[in-house]
């Protein structure tokens, strides 16, 4: 039989055990851990036992979050990475950095072009000089930097940068700064992301796609040869938590992170999703110009190296998204 005290001492023991193992789990700082990627990364990180600080001025509200507000090792802050003294605040005690706040995409920044620079570019620039030099930093940007190619060969780290847009400009100049810091850091050259996250993003592409593919149809694709490389939102969470493990290893270069697999014109991913929706029709027409004219294919063979490759393909992405897009859309697409 146990009496009180035995109860008592129990809790204590567990009280114990949970501060103890607080202090040894690694403290992550998502900055911008409400968006598209972030909200699926901060629940991918507190899956691994990290302890999860998100930054972020909730631009598109905190729905993305709700599903980890109980969770044990999240916190939320509210707070614009713009404010050096937010990140003054917030910098201090944690062993990881990962700096996701952005006006992201070429639209939003040609709307927004000051913010763009002051959040895109000199938050990141302010964060890093703030950070201690043993906390890890990890930053994402975009392959969008390599800018229009002939698509024929494949760009490498090495490959010149040429950003054709704001945005693009942003991220590599953010990039190139915390390269040349002096401070130890990885950076990643995101490709185009796909699949579902409770911060669901419309417009990129193959998401785009896969929408009006179940909404209306028909897809009408102009610049139907640009290529691009894509990657799956789960494998850049899959990245980040391996960047994490290997810092000392991978730090201080960039990697290119994609699907080596996908390597695709919008043509050929409109008919990658017209395997998964046959009535799509596919119509070429020239009726528009993308903002971000880019065409480039990528090679991921750096980060190969190091361990990691992206395992979610194209087929995996289209599915969960028919499903998602089912949901949201209140729709009956298990026979589409
Ligand atoms: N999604 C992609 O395909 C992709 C590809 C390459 C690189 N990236 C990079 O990954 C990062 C995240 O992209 P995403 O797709 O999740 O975008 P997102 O727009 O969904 O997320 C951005 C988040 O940053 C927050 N934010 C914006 N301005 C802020 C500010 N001033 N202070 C605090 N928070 C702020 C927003 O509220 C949002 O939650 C960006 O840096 C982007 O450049 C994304």
């Amino acid at each position: 039989m146990y009496g009180l005290r035995d109860i008592l001492k129990y809790h204590r023991f567990v009280y114990i055990l949970k501060f103890l193992l607080k202090r040894i789990m690694e403290k992550v700082l998502v900055c911008g851990g409400a968006g598209y990627i972030g909200s699926v990364l901060c629940g991918f990180l507190l899956d691994e036992g990290k302890q999860v600080t998100c930054l972020d001025n909730l631009t598109f509200g905190p729905q993305s979050l709700l599903h980890l507000a109980d969770r044990e090792g999240f916190r939320f802050m509210f707070g614009d990475v713009r404010d050096k003294s937010v990140l003054e605040r917030v910098v201090k005690d944690q062993d990881v950095i990962i700096p996701l706040a952005a006006i992201v995409g070429a639209p939003q920044c040609n709307l927004n072009p000051v913010d763009a620079v002051l959040t895109n570019r000199d938050s990141v620039i302010n964060l890093n000089s703030i950070r201690s030099s043993n906390q890890k930093f990890i930053y994402a940007t975009t392959n969008s930097g390599y800018g229009t190619t002939s698509g024929e060969t494949f760009c490498t780290e090495e490959t010149p940068l040429n950003p054709i847009s704001l945005y693009g400009r942003t991220k590599s100049d953010a990039e190139k700064a915390v390269l040349d810091s002096g401070k130890d850091v990885i950076t990643l050259r995101l490709a185009t992301v796909f699949g579902m996250s409770p911060r669901m993003r419309t417009d990129l592409l193959v998401n785009n796609f896969v929408m009006h593919a179940i909404n209306e149809g028909y897809l009408v694709i102009y610049e139907g040869g640009f290529k691009r490389n894509y990657a799956h939102v789960t494998d850049i969470s899959r990245c980040f938590a391996h960047c994490i493990e290997h810092f000392d290893a991978m730090k201080n270069r960039p990697y290119n992170v994609g699907l080596d697999e996908a390597n695709l014109s919008k043509m050929e991913l409109a008919e990658k999703i017209k395997e998964h929706v046959p009535k799509l029709d596919i119509i070429s027409r020239e009726v528009g110009s993308d903002v971000d004219r880019r065409n480039y294919i990528v090679s991921n063979a750096r980060i190969a190296k190091e361990g990691f490759r992206c395992i979610f393909d194209l087929d995996f992405g289209i599915a969960e998204m028919i499903k998602g897009y089912g949901l949201m859309f209140g729709k009956e697409v298990a026979r589409q």
